[in-house]
C-alpha cells in the first residue's frame, strides 16, 4: 500500500515536472528567446549612434530572461577541469569545465606559476612600453628565440594578443592593390585584418586547395604585378580540421603568392614536440608565415608571427600597428609563455599531449556512440554539430543547469544554421568527468530536440486553433 501510494505520488510529480517543462518551452518559444540571430543586429541603422543599439538589448533581455544568453559568463577561480562559473545574471554553478582554453593544463602547472612569480620579482608587472620602445625584456627576446625554434622559422615578432598578431601582420604586409585569398571559415582576426588591408579579397571554400588554385590562377591571369597573401589555419578553431599545407604552400609558390598559417589551436597541443599541424604534415620550416596565439596552450595572452626573412620582421616591427603602437607582453606573460614552451618541447609535454589525446578520443567515441556528430579530426577542440540555434541554445541552458560547461557557438562564430557545442579538452580532465559529460550532453541534445519539436507543434496548433 505504502509503495502504491509512493508510486502514485511519483507519477504525479513526473506529470507536474513534464507540464512545467512544456510551459517553460512554450514561454521561451512565445517570447522569441530562442529565435533570431546576431546577424540581425550587426549593422544597426539610425542617426543616433548609441540609441540604435537598443534592439540588440531587447533581444538580449528576451534571451536572458529564459537563461539562454550564453555569453559573458565568468570564472570564479582558475580554469580547471572542475570550475565555478557565474552567468551574466549572477547564477552560479560548479561543474565540469569544457569551456576554457588550457589544452595542456599548463595554467595550473606549479612550475609555470613559479615562472610568473619569478618574472614579477625580477621585472615587475608591467612592460612599460611598446616592443619597439623599450617594451622588450630579456625574457621576451628569449621567447622570440624559443618560438623560432619551436616552429623552425627564425625571425619572430611578438604581439600583445593573438588577435593583434593576425590583424597586425595582414594589415602591415598587404597593400590596397594586393590580393588576399582566405578560407571561408578563417578566424575573425584574419578576416577583419584582410578587410582592413584590401578590398581584393577572394574567399576559398573551406580546406579546398583546388579552389585556392583556381582563385590564384584567376588573379594571376589579370594581375602579375601585385602581391597575393593566402590565409588559412593549421587547425580550424570551430571545425577542428586542417588543410593540406604542402599542396597549399606549393600552389602559393607556383603563383608567386605567400602563405600565412594561423596555428593558434594546434601549436603546443598537437604534433611531434608540440609542433602542431605544420609538424604533423612534415612542413616545419617550410611555411612562409606562421602566426600563432599563446592563449590556448601557453597560459597567457599574446601572439607571434614567424618568418624566414629578417626584412619581413623589420617591416612588421615598424608597420604592424598592434606591435608598434600597443604595449608589449608584460614580463610575467613573457616568462609564463617561455616556461610553457620549455614544457611543451620536453618529455613532459609529450606526456601531457598523450593525456589530452586520450581524453579527446574517449569523448569523441562516447558522443559518437550516442549518434552525435563530432566534427573534424581529434584535437583539443571537439565541435559537436547541432545545426539549429533554437535547439542548441536550449541544450546550452540544460548543460549549465546540469553543471557541464561548454561553449554553445552560433553566428558570428559559425554560419547561421551551423550552431554547435564547442568542447575544449584539457590534459587534466579525467575519464569519469568525460563519461559523465558525454552522458549529460547526449541526454540534453535528445531532450531539447524533442522539446522543441513538440513545442513548435503546440504553437502551430494554437495558431490554427
Ligand atoms: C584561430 C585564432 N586566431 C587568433 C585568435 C586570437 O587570439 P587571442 O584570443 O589570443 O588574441 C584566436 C582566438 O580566439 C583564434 O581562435
Amino acid at each position: 500500500m505504502q509503495n502504491v501510494s509512493n508510486r502514485a505520488g511519483t507519477d504525479q510529480n513526473d506529470t507536474d515536472a513534464e507540464r512545467a517543462w512544456e510551459a517553460e518551452i512554450d514561454a521561451m518559444l512565445a517570447s522569441g528567446a530562442l529565435a533570431g540571430t546576431a546577424a540581425q543586429f550587426a549593422q544597426p541603422h539610425g542617426a543616433n549612434l548609441l540609441g540604435r543599439m537598443e534592439q540588440l538589448e531587447d533581444w538580449h533581455a528576451r534571451r536572458s530572461a529564459h537563461g539562454v544568453w550564453q555569453y559573458a559568463r565568468a570564472l570564479d577561480g582558475a580554469p580547471h577541469p572542475i570550475a565555478s562559473i557565474q552567468d551574466e545574471a549572477g547564477v552560479s554553478a560548479r561543474g565540469i569545465n569544457f569551456a576554457s582554453q588550457d589544452y595542456l593544463s599548463l595554467a595550473s602547472h606549479p612550475v609555470v606559476a613559479e615562472a610568473a612569480a619569478r618574472a614579477l620579482q625580477d621585472a615587475g608587472p608591467h612592460s612599460a612600453g611598446s616592443a619597439v620602445l623599450l617594451g622588450n625584456t630579456k625574457t621576451s627576446l628569449a621567447l622570440e628565440k624559443a618560438i623560432g625554434e619551436l616552429v623552425q622559422t627564425e625571425h619572430v615578432t611578438l604581439f600583445p594578443t593573438g588577435w593583434g598578431a593576425a590583424f597586425g601582420a595582414i594589415t602591415a604586409l598587404v597593400q590596397a592593390q594586393d590580393h588576399i585569398v582566405i578560407d571561408q571559415f578563417a578566424h575573425a582576426s584574419l578576416r577583419q585584418g584582410a578587410s582592413a588591408a584590401t578590398t581584393n579579397i577572394s574567399i576559398n571554400r573551406h580546406l579546398d586547395v583546388a579552389h585556392v588554385r583556381e582563385l590564384l590562377a584567376a588573379i594571376r591571369a589579370r594581375d602579375a604585378e601585385h602581391a597575393i597573401l593566402v590565409v588559412t589555419e593549421g587547425l580550424f578553431s570551430m571545425d577542428s580540421d586542417s588543410p593540406d599545407l604542402a599542396t597549399l604552400q606549393a600552389s602559393c609558390h607556383e603563383y608567386n603568392a605567400t602563405l600565412m598559417v594561423d596555428v593558434a589551436h594546434d601549436l603546443g597541443a598537437l604534433g611531434p614536440d608540440g609542433s602542431g599541424c605544420i609538424g604533423i604534415q612534415g612542413m616545419l620550416g617550410k611555411i612562409d608565415l606562421v602566426m600563432g596565439a599563446f592563449s590556448k596552450t601557453f597560459s597567457s595572452n599574446g601572439g607571434f608571427v614567424a618568418t624566414k626573412s629578417r626584412a619581413v620582421k623589420r617591416h612588421l616591427q615598424l608597420y604592424a600597428g598592434p606591435h608598434m603602437f600597443s604595449n608589449a607582453l608584460s614580463p610575467i606573460q613573457a616568462g609564463v609563455v617561455l616556461q610553457c614552451v620549455e614544457i611543451v618541447r620536453a618529455e613532459e609535454g609529450r606526456l601531457l599531449r598523450a593525456d589530452l589525446m586520450r581524453n579527446v578520443q574517449a569523448l569523441r567515441k562516447l558522443l559518437s556512440a550516442d549518434d552525435l556528430l563530432c566534427m573534424g579530426m581529434p584535437s583539443a577542440i571537439v565541435p559537436v554539430l547541432i545545426g539549429s540555434e533554437t535547439v542548441s541554445r536550449l541544450v546550452g541552458k540544460m548543460l549549465f543547469k546540469h553543471s557541464v560547461f561548454v561553449n554553445q557557438v552560433e553566428f558570428p562564430g559559425v554560419p547561421i544554421g551551423a550552431s554547435r557545442l564547442r568542447l575544449q579538452l584539457m590534459a587534466n580532465h579525467n575519464i569519469q568527468q568525460i563519461k559523465r559529460a558525454a552522458a549529460v550532453i547526449a541526454g540534453a541534445v535528445e531532450r531539447a530536440t524533442a522539446a522543441i519539436d513538440s513545442g513548435e507543434a503546440r504553437m502551430q496548433m494554437r495558431k490554427v486553433g
